[in-house]
C-alpha cells in the first residue's frame, strides 16, 4: 500500500508539472478528481419504485456529507438495468468499460445482479449491493471488492419459519415467482419451518414479471392451507396483495411473507394489506433517531415515506462515506478502504449494522404488521443476523 501511494504521488507530481507546462491534461486519478460512481437500478418497469428510492437515499446521504464522500466529490451515471437478467452483462460493462466508473451501486433484481457480480469480480471493479439478495453474491461469489448493505436472500425469510410455526400453522402454500430471489427466499422459510415440523403442502410459481395471479389463488382457495407464504416487491406486491384480498382469503388464510410485500407498497394496497405480518431489516416506526431523522430528511427531499428501498441506498453511501473517510478520499488505497468497511458499525435507521467476513450487512430482523399504512414494528424476530456466508473463501 505504501507503495501503492507513493507511485500515484509521483504521478500527480509528473502529471501537474506536464500540466503546468501546457504539455498534457491532468490524469483523473487522484483525491482532485470526482469519484465516479454508476447507478445501474431499475428505474422502469416492476421494480421502478425501488429503483428510484434506492438513488434518492443515496443522494441523501451524500447531500448530507455536503455532496461528497470521505472529502472527495462525486459524480454519478445512471443506467436503467429494466430488472432484465438478459441485458445486465452488457449494461455492466457499460458502465466499467466505457463510462469507467471507480464504483457501481446496483442493483435490485438477483437475476441481474449475479452477472454484475461476476464483472466486478473480473475487473476487480467496487460493487456496492443496495438490495438484490441472491445468497451467492456473498456466499460463493463473495471477493474483497463486493459488498452488500441490503440483505441476502436467506435472511429475511428464514427467521419466518418460527414466526408462521409459533403461530400455530403447520401446513402452509408458498407463491412467488419463478427466478433466484423467489426460489431463495421459499428455501430459507423451507429450512426453518420443516425443521420446526411444519409443512409446505405446495409451491406455487409464475414467471417474473408476472402478475396474472388468478389461477394460482383459485387454487390456494380450494387446497385451503394453514398460511400462505408469498413473495412479491413493487407493482407486484400491490397487485398480488389486492388480488388476494378480493379472491376473500385476506381473512381466511393468513398472508405472511419477507417484508417487500407490503414495503413501499402501503399507500396502493390500502386497506387490503391490512393485517399482514412479513420479516425485514426494517420497519416505518422503529423508534431510534437515526430513522426519525432519516424519515423527516428523506421527506423533504422527496417529499414521500422513507422505505427500506430508500434506508438501504443510504447506507451503500454510509459504507463508502466510511471506506473514504478512512483513506481520506483515496480512492487507490484499497486495503486500508475495505479494512475500514468490514470494521465499520454503522447507526442506520435500520438499527445498528456492521459486516460480516463476507462483506454482507449483520443486522436485526424485525417481525411487523401491516397497520393503517405504517408496517408497525412487533418484536425483533432474529437479532444481528448474518446470513452463513456459505462457500466464501476469498473475501478479504
Ligand atoms: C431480488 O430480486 O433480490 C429482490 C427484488 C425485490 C425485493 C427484494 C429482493
Amino acid at each position: 500500500m505504501t507503495v501503492l501511494k507513493a507511485t500515484r504521488r509521483d504521478l500527480l507530481k509528473g502529471a501537474a508539472a506536464a500540466s503546468l507546462a501546457g504539455a498534457l491534461p491532468m490524469p483523473a486519478i487522484g483525491q482532485g478528481a470526482p469519484l465516479k460512481i454508476g447507478l445501474m437500478l431499475p428505474y422502469t418497469g416492476t421494480f421502478a419504485k425501488l429503483g428510484k428510492f434506492i438513488d434518492d437515499g443515496f443522494r441523501l446521504n451524500v447531500e448530507q456529507a455536503g455532496g461528497k464522500l470521505g472529502g472527495r466529490a462525486v459524480e454519478y451515471v445512471q443506467l436503467d438495468d429494466e430488472s432484465e437478467p438478459g441485458k445486465a452483462t452488457d449494461n455492466m460493462n457499460r458502465l466499467v468499460g466505457r463510462d469507467k466508473v471507480d464504483v457501481v451501486v446496483g442493483t435490485v433484481h438477483s437475476g441481474v445482479v449475479m452477472a454484475m457480480a461476476k464483472i466486478a469480480k473480473d475487473t476487480n471493479t467496487m460493487l456496492v449491493v443496495p438490495n438484490a439478495g441472491a445468497n451467492d453474491v456473498t456466499r460463493a461469489m463473495c471477493a474483497p471488492n463486493i459488498w452488500r448493505t441490503s440483505f441476502s436472500n436467506w435472511q429475511p425469510c428464514f427467521p419466518m419459519g418460527k414466526v408462521m410455526y409459533d403461530a400455530g400453522h403447520r401446513n402452509i402454500m408458498t407463491i412467488t415467482w419463478r427466478y433466484a430471489a423467489g426460489l431463495e427466499d421459499v428455501e430459507a422459510i423451507k429450512e426453518s419451518f420443516v425443521k420446526l415440523g411444519g409443512k409446505i403442502t405446495e409451491e406455487l410459481y409464475l414467471p417474473f414479471p408476472q402478475v396474472e395471479f388468478q389461477a394460482l389463488i383459485t387454487q390456494i382457495a380450494q387446497k385451503k392451507p394453514d398460511a400462505v407464504f408469498a413473495f412479491f416487491a413493487g407493482g407486484g406486491a400491490v397487485k398480488f396483495v389486492k388480488d388476494y384480498a378480493a379472491a376473500g382469503l385476506r381473512t381466511s388464510i393468513p398472508l405472511y411473507g419477507p417484508g417487500f410485500l407490503t414495503d413501499g407498497t402501503l399507500p396502493a394496497q390500502g386497506p387490503d394489506a391490512e393485517g399482514i405480518k412479513t420479516t425485514l431489516h426494517y420497519a416505518d416506526d422503529l423508534d431510534n433517531p437515526a430513522n426519525k431523522a432519516f424519515l423527516a430528511a428523506f421527506k423533504q427531499k422527496t417529499g414521500q415515506e422513507g422505505d427500506v428501498y430508500a434506508v438501504q441506498g443510504f447506507d451503500a453511501a454510509a459504507l463508502l462515506n466510511v471506506g473514504l473517510t478512512a483513506t481520506k478520499g483515496d480512492f487507490a488505497a484499497k486495503d486500508a478502504m475495505y479494512a475500514a468497511m468490514r470494521a465499520a458499525k454503522i447507526d442506520s435507521p435500520r438499527g445498528p449494522i456492521s459486516f460480516s467476513r463476507a462483506n454482507n450487512v449483520v443486522q436485526n430482523i424485525y417481525l411487523r404488521e401491516a397497520k393503517g399504512g405504517l408496517n408497525r414494528y412487533v418484536s425483533v424476530a432474529h437479532a444481528d443476523l448474518a446470513d452463513p456466508a456459505l462457500g466464501c473463501r476469498a473475501s478479504s
